[in-house]
């Protein structure tokens, strides 16, 4: 239970909020920028497309100001790739000089910058090529792009994330560029080498962190779905422990520990799916693990046993929400879902950061968490409590984890500013600043502070006082 305490968030403790690239800079023919595999890909016609998204690549002083005024201490932002390395190989200098200005403005706002190295938008040419992460080659060229961004930013960014969701992007086929008809097998077994990859290709980018700025923090950004039991049932409390066994304490060990749970493993074994880890890739990542773990939080499952006898491998699905012979999701009596159907619980931000640290012993940041809505602009003014309701009660978790000692560097809320949702264009809404803009309708793209904002700007003045 929370205990309202008078005490504020530590001094060190940043403040912060978050974007990516693809979902806010819009202007995509920007200064030779090549094409990622998410230029072109819409999940309904009625969406907006990430061709304009929030117009920040021109309203950059603007939106860093919007920052400032916020009281910000901290603003995770993405690279696009592909404005960097157009074809994924060949630098592009003048894609670097929005990231210049952008660190150079946040630093003179007294802003940290927590640098993603990669956000979900991967080059075209490197998936044309050989099939992007699928590939060994992929870990070359995601190393190129992190080199580059290391050694000329290593005197202004502490903190860098290095891959956003790789739990999501090997789930979800378009993530990773690859075709929607490779199902079953074949699918399970194409998104176990590319994990292997991409873990090899992080721990690689963190010994190169390390090496090049040594006071530097770097870590990934995982999305943990925290399990809670469908009923008191012993069957359900460890179908609950199964499904965050094999949904994300799974990327995590193979982040830390360079191989799977012994669960895990079962789990690929009896499904005939391969383990691509090696012994060699074990020792290599074991030597090379994160500084922090980055906590995209968003949401609880509740689950069940499932006792049906698994006759058949299912295909490629965003969230499982079963798995036959081991668990199923069901209703939970006491916790209302968003819009979307995510469910809203707040204690499950701090029973992540209570599981991560127990099972790992490193700080934790919170990249991400807000609530997605249908906001709406009446009279020049966003009344948004309903999000300010959501970011006051996952703070006050928040702030109790930190009494009681767990370790947590900062919080970003999702997002800073309105930008276009992953799969549900602009209509859902995460911003603490409203952009005028809908689906289809450009409109002026004027910026406005929400009822949000000013909840947020006064938490941060008061450390989190008020919580
Ligand atoms: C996280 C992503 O998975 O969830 C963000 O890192 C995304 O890019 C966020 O926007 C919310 O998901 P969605 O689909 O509602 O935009």
């Amino acid at each position: 239970m929370y205990v309202k305490s008078k005490e504020g968030f530590p001094s060190e403790f940043l403040f912060g909020a978050a974007t990516s690239a693809f979902q806010v800079e819009g202007n995509l023919n920007k200064q030779n920028r090549g094409e990622s595999i998410l230029d072109d890909y819409s999940t309904n016609e009625k969406n907006a497309d990430f061709s304009v998204a929030s117009d920040h690549f021109n309203h950059l002083e603007e939106d860093v100001q919007l920052m400032s005024d916020l009281g910000l201490q901290a603003y995770r932002f993405s690279v696009s790739w592909v404005s960097i390395f157009p074809d994924g190989k060949t630098l592009n200098e003048a894609g670097l000089h929005f990231y210049d200005h952008l660190i150079e403005l946040l630093l003179k706002n007294k802003i940290e910058p927590i640098l993603t190295i990669y956000h979900f938008e991967y080059p075209k040419a490197l998936v044309k090529e050989y099939g992007g992460w699928v590939s060994e080659k992929s870990v070359a060229d995601y190393i190129r792009l992190a080199e580059l961004l290391f050694r000329r930013y290593q005197n202004k960014v502490k903190y860098w994330v290095t891959i956003n969701e790789q739990d999501h992007v090997i789930k979800v086929p378009h993530r990773l560029g690859i075709s929607n008809n490779l199902s079953g097998l074949d699918y399970e077994n194409t998104a176990q080498v590319a994990n292997a990859n991409m873990t090899v290709a992080q721990a690689k980018a963190i010994e190169l962190c390390h090496q090049i700025i040594p006071n530097s923090k770097i870590g990934p950004a995982v999305n943990p779905i925290i399990a809670l039991s469908g009923s008191s049932s012993p069957k359900d409390r460890v179908a609950a422990h199964e499904f965050e066994e094999l949904t994300y304490y799974y990327m995590t060990d193979a982040y830390f520990r360079g191989e799977y749970s012994p669960l895990y493993k079962k789990y690929l074994a009896e499904r005939n799916i391969i383990n691509p880890f090696t012994d060699e890739m074990t020792d290599f990542i074991k030597k090379n693990t994160p500084d922090f773990i980055g906590i995209n939080y968003y949401m609880t499952q509740t689950v069940c046993a499932n006792e049906i006898e698994r006759t058949d491998l299912r295909g490629p699905v965003i969230i499982k929400d079963a798995e036959a012979g081991i668990f199923e999701t069901t209703e939970n009596n006491f916790l209302e879902k968003s819009k979307w159907g995510w469910e809203v619980c707040p204690e499950g931000l701090r029973l992540a950061v209570m599981q991560l640290y127990n099972r790992y012993q490193v700080p934790l940041l919170i990249t991400e968490n807000g609530l997605g809505a249908n906001d709406e602009l009446v009279n020049q003014q966003v009344s948004d409590n309903y999000r300010i309701s959501y970011l006051h009660q996952h703070l006050e978790q928040l702030k109790q984890c930190v009494q009681e000692g767990f370790p947590v560097i900062g919080y970003c809320a999702w997002s800073f500013i309105d930008l276009v949702s992953g799969h549900n264009g602009m209509s859902k809404r995460y911003g603490l600043v409203y952009v005028n803009r809908t689906d289809n309708e450009l409109k002026n793209l004027a910026r406005i502070k929400k009822n949000s904002f000013h909840w947020y700007q006064e938490t941060i003045k008061q450390r989190g006082r008020n919580l």
